[in-house]
């Protein structure tokens, strides 16, 4: 092609876009397509009143004292602060959570073992791309974040869905027979996004015994990964369960994005117990990070922790909208387990077509995704980062379209 025909008319979307990327966009696109469809709705009549659930983006802002200690570091002049560091993160940063993860997780760490990151997202990247070779199999836990089904197949892996009872927990035999020689390793969110589910010290400890079975079985050791970014958003705290404790091969991942409030500034973190701690660990996730661009996690943010770790947004709030968002829904004859942390709500779709009843929500002024997204059909997602009024509005709308006319 000469470059007198080279003009913006000529260049086409696929000469931008590979097709890898857009195969990976793909995947989980009902969360955009719902946010999509409320932009359109809003361009189209901009007094139009939505109650807008359909993405996780946490609206409780960051405690007072993480604003105050943001200031004060800030007008700090210390040489070097703004400069690339261990691609791990500070030393002394690292050597805190160590400490305070000992207590918290039950098991020896050091700052060996910890990983600074951006976001959980990142943790999960480095992870992914350190441990994973072509063709490896990773299991998601219906219901499931739907990022990790490109996280997963970015990293050249395959991911193997496994199915989950009513009670959003993982249906154990059909974990049993997922297994096989290609399999790399297991994701576990609990707290669970989108469901709210916190997989109960037995279940894991269930898991980690299928995990051990099948390397005493075939020699193939199975990671655990286990995704915690909702693990301070507990309405109970002593119900925080210890993977580490519980499974060698284990691996935490959390992060203040939603405990801090703090999504956008992109800060948290990677943990493992002695078995994982190897003289080539570090250096193989400190490759990863580089080689993935994230270099290191933000100094600022990692300066910050240490000094903002006993803090949290207020998650009585959270509580009381999952209570009250719950309870219209039970009451409206709407089937829906009680989420036990967080701010997403995984009520039962009245029919079975959980895309259906998503799009006819959008009539009664709710946009909510459906749970096809997740890995799990025949349910939806609500995502409860609007004030109590707004989400029990959003309630009520979503009853009223379950008992329409319409709808039966
Ligand atoms: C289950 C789960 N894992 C990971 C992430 C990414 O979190 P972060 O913002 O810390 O990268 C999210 C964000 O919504 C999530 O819900």
């Amino acid at each position: 092609m000469t470059t007198s025909t080279l003009s913006q008319a000529t260049i086409k979307a696929e000469d931008i876009v590979g097709f890898t990327c857009r195969t990976l966009s793909s995947m989980g696109s009902e969360i955009r397509r719902v946010f999509l469809l409320g932009q359109k709705l809003r361009e189209e009549n901009p007094n139009i009143d939505l109650v807008d659930l359909s993405l996780g983006n946490p609206d409780l802002e960051p405690p007072l004292e993480v604003r105050n200690e943001l200031v004060k570091l800030a007008q700090e002049r210390v040489a070097g602060a703004h400069r690339y560091m261990d691609n791990a993160g500070y030393p002394d940063v690292r050597e805190f959570l160590a400490g305070r993860l000992c207590k918290s997780e039950g098991v020896p760490l050091n700052r060996e073992s910890v990983f600074l990151t951006c976001g959980a997202a990142g943790a999960l990247q480095i992870l992914l791309r350190t441990l994973l070779d072509p063709g490896d199999e990773v299991i998601l836990l219906a219901p499931f974040f739907s990022e990790y089904r490109p996280y997963v197949t970015n990293m050249g892996g395959v991911p193997v869905i496994v199915s989950s009872d009513e009670n959003h927990l993982p249906d154990l035999s059909n974990l049993r027979s997922s297994l096989t020689r290609r399999t790399r390793a297991i994701i576990v969110n609990s707290p669970n996004n989108p469901s709210g589910a916190l997989y109960p010290e037995s279940v894991v400890h269930q898991i980690a015994n299928l995990l051990t079975a099948h390397y005493e079985e075939t020699g193939r050791l199975v990671h655990l990964i286990s995704d915690e970014p909702y693990a301070r958003l507990l309405f109970n705290p002593s119900e925080l369960v210890s993977v580490l404790k519980l499974y060698p091969a284990a691996w935490l991942v959390r992060s203040h994005s939603k405990d801090l409030g703090l999504a956008g500034e992109r800060i948290g973190y990677l943990a493992w117990g002695p078995a994982l701690s190897l003289p080539e660990t570090l250096n193989a996730l400190r490759n990863s990070a580089r080689a993935l661009g994230f270099v290191n996690a933000p100094a600022l943010m990692q300066r910050l922790l240490p000094k903002v770790f006993h803090a949290s947004v207020d998650v009585s709030q959270y509580k009381q909208r999952v209570d009250a968002f719950v309870d219209v829904l039970q009451k409206g004859g709407i089937s829906c387990v009680r989420p036990r942390a967080s701010f997403f709500v995984f009520p039962k779709s009245p029919i079975a077509d959980d895309n259906t009843f998503t799009e006819r929500l959008v009539q009664f002024g709710v946009l909510a995704v459906p749970g096809s997204s997740f890995g799990k059909p025949g349910y939806f997602r609500c995502s409860l980062t609007q004030p109590l009024e707004r989400v029990v509005d959003g309630a009520q709308r979503i009853v009223r379209c379950a008992q329409s006319k319409s709808l039966k």
